[in-house]
């Protein structure tokens, strides 16, 4: 089976770009047994203590470090990161992510860079590779979505988040217009979606805009926000909770697509 690659993409920052990517992640290894690389190219380095890790700079040397001999490949593969769940492996990142992303524009590397990059995994027989990137718009979040198959672009569900989310997406459209780009944009996932006046008018517009590219809305949820402190996924803080359910189905979309 051929890897799949998914980019979770927005420019704004705390739409839940990094709950998405970590919760995703772990649901496809649970109920699918899916094989799952999640890499943190966010210089926050948040995918490792939402999983209760060390942020370390794994991302820096998988951006750096061209797979092209078998050493090269060996050495990135010393950042790859059991995270004591089965299925699930992490390359951290941490502040050395930006250094990294200031090289690769100093020396102007082409945009199928990070998709090139992916070669080392080659062999890891791996069923999903998910990019978790950082809010901002750079080069770094440009080739993370050239290099995937799919993009998921979480966007909290208020008005303000709906112009960074109009620009996310023209970023993906010049990507497929003038980039030779293959890949699509899976959906956009509502967050923080609750029952105020404001929440539910805005899911409204996201759907008269984007119709059946709106995927199923993650409520706002507490136990979202506590589970990252105690350094576990939903499904082992509170597996009966509705936001359990909800990136349950999530996955299950993603494994169907
Ligand atoms: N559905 C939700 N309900 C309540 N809290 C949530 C929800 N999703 C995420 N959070 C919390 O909101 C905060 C921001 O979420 P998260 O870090 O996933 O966003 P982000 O888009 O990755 O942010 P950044 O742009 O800074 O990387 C975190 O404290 C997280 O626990
Ligand atoms: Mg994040």
């Amino acid at each position: 089976m051929t890897t799949k690659i998914i980019t979770i993409s927005n420019q704004k920052g705390g739409v839940g770009k990094t709950t998405t990517a970590v919760n995703l992640a772990h649901a496809l290894t649970l109920r699918r047994n899916q094989k799952v690389l999640l890499i943190d190219l966010d210089p926050q380095g948040q995918c490792a203590t939402q999983l209760g890790m060390d942020s370390q700079m794994g991302a820096y040397y998988f951006l750096t470090t061209l797979p092209a001999s078998t050493n090269e490949i060996t050495f990135i593969r010393q950042w790859i990161r059991g995270t004591g769940r089965d299925f699930l492996q992490l390359i951290p990142g941490n502040s050395m992510t930006s250094a990294a992303q200031m090289m690769l524009g100093v020396q102007e590397q082409s945009i199928s860079y990070i998709r090139e990059l992916l070669k080392t995994f080659a062999k890891d027989h791996l069923d999903y590779i998910i990019f978790d990137t950082s809010p901002s718009v750079g080069g770094l979040q440009e080739r993370a979505i050239w290099a995937a198959d799919l993009v998921i672009i979480p966007t909290a569900t208020e008005f303000a988040s709906l112009d960074s989310l109009s620009k996310t997406v023209t970023t993906i459209q010049a990507l497929r217009d003038n980039k030779n780009w293959k890949g699509g944009l899976m959906g956009v996932l509502p967050t923080f979606f609750d029952t105020t006046r404001e929440s539910r008018d805005s899911l409204q517009d996201l759907q008269t805009t984007f119709g059946d590219l709106v995927l199923s809305p993650i409520h706002r949820a507490t136990v979202l926000r506590e589970c990252w402190s105690e350094g576990k996924t939903i499904f082992e803080y509170a597996p009966n909770s509705r936001a359990a359910q909800e990136y349950q189905q999530l996955s299950e979309i993603v494994f169907k697509y």
